[in-house]
């Protein structure tokens, strides 16, 4: 495993870390026991950097990542994020006491006196003309409570007016081989600032590891039964925002770019690891064969410029009209 560093935390945390949503919910029936077998793999694998919710499954996520910092002795960091409890996505709603709510809520759960990286949880884009909510965080700082924070974006917009406050630390953002805009103006500019970028939905919910067909089954709990044309949260967070026809269509495409003996899931992750701006990617992994799999992609050599352009080509004619304006 490599490592690199998060923004000016002074952490050096794993290029390929674990996303940990699917082990909360929203993916179908995932066990408990499963869940921590997948953890403590990714902890074997060299995984330092996990990346959690308070409302993964209300708290469910976060206690098992909890049960795993007991039982391990290696430093693990946690990012945890806030604002998802409200029930509608207000600015109002991130108020003082909201906000010193959940990190009470989040900080139980996790079993810490202070948060590592409280990030928040894809607010809406007027947020980011509130200078008062990330002078709450600052204050949240100096009292102890997180150590650092950043925000989950859906949008570039977003992603460039939360690097212009001086404290945030990271911007987590959907970037895979189908999401590729934040590579053209965003990276260049969080590099500049030193915000550190967690790529997150790098497999496109499981698209991008190639085993989707077109008559796939997903539980009725699984968002990619439920939300795919966003009925209960942002469409780009299922399959990247991609119709699933075309998504596979454009898998079949790239599955040709793959060298010998590389499955497709960690090419899709060697891929985000070509840009140097990204700080780690966070797939999600429900069991341990898919975190030890996830993971060596950070063994694989650089892929060539041929195979790059061949991503771009894909994306270009494929995938661009339908995500590239939206976020
Ligand atoms: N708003 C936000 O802030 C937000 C939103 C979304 C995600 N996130 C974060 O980003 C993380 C990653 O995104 P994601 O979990 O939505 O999507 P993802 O990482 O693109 O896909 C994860 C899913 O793909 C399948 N998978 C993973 N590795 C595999 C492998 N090697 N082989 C075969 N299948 C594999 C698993 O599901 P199956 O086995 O069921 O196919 C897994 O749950 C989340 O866990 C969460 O921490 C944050």
């Amino acid at each position: 495993m490599n490592y690199r560093p998060l923004g000016r935390t002074g952490w050096n945390v794993s290029e390929i870390s674990f996303g940990a949503w699917a082990i909360g919910g929203f993916w179908g029936n995932v066990s408990d026991q499963e869940s921590l077998a997948a953890l403590n793999r990714a902890i074997d694998e060299g995984v330092n950097f996990i990346d959690t919710a308070d409302v993964y499954g209300d708290g469910r996520s976060e206690r098992l990542i909890a049960q795993l910092k007991k039982s391990r002795k290696q430093e693990i960091i946690v990012a945890t994020k806030a604002g998802r409890k409200l029930p509608k996505q207000t600015v109002e709603g991130y108020s003082r006491e909201n906000l010193t709510r959940w990190i009470e809520d989040s900080l139980k759960n996790l079993a810490v006196e202070a948060l590592d990286l409280l990030q928040l949880h894809c607010p809406s884009t007027d947020l980011y003309d509130r200078v008062e909510v990330f002078g709450i965080l600052d204050d949240l700082i100096r009292v102890g409570k997180i150590r650092y924070y950043g925000v989950s974006v859906e949008k570039i917009e977003e992603a460039l007016k939360a690097i212009e406050y001086p404290n945030v630390q990271s911007v987590q953002i959907i970037f895979n081989c189908f999401r590729q805009r934040p590579a053209e103006e965003f990276f260049g500019r969080a590099k500049q600032k030193k915000v550190g970028i967690l790529a997150r939905v790098p497999l496109a919910s499981g698209m991008l590891t190639g085993k989707l067909r077109p008559d796939s089954k997903f539980a009725k709990d699984d968002h990619r039964n439920f939300n795919r044309h966003g009925e209960m949260f942002d469409v780009g967070e299922t399959f990247s925002g991609v119709d699933y026809e075309i998504g596979l269509a454009a898998v079949d495409e790239l599955r040709a770019l793959i060298p010998n003996g590389v499955g497709m899931s960690q090419f899709a992750l060697r891929w985000i690891l070509m840009f140097d701006a990204v700080t780690c990617a966070i797939p999600g992994g429900k069991t341990p064969a898919q975190v030890s799999d996830n993971c060596h992609a950070s063994e694989l050599p650089a892929l060539t410029p041929e195979r790059m352009a061949g991503v771009k080509r894909i994306y270009g004619e494929k995938i661009k009209p339908l995500v590239h304006h939206r976020w």
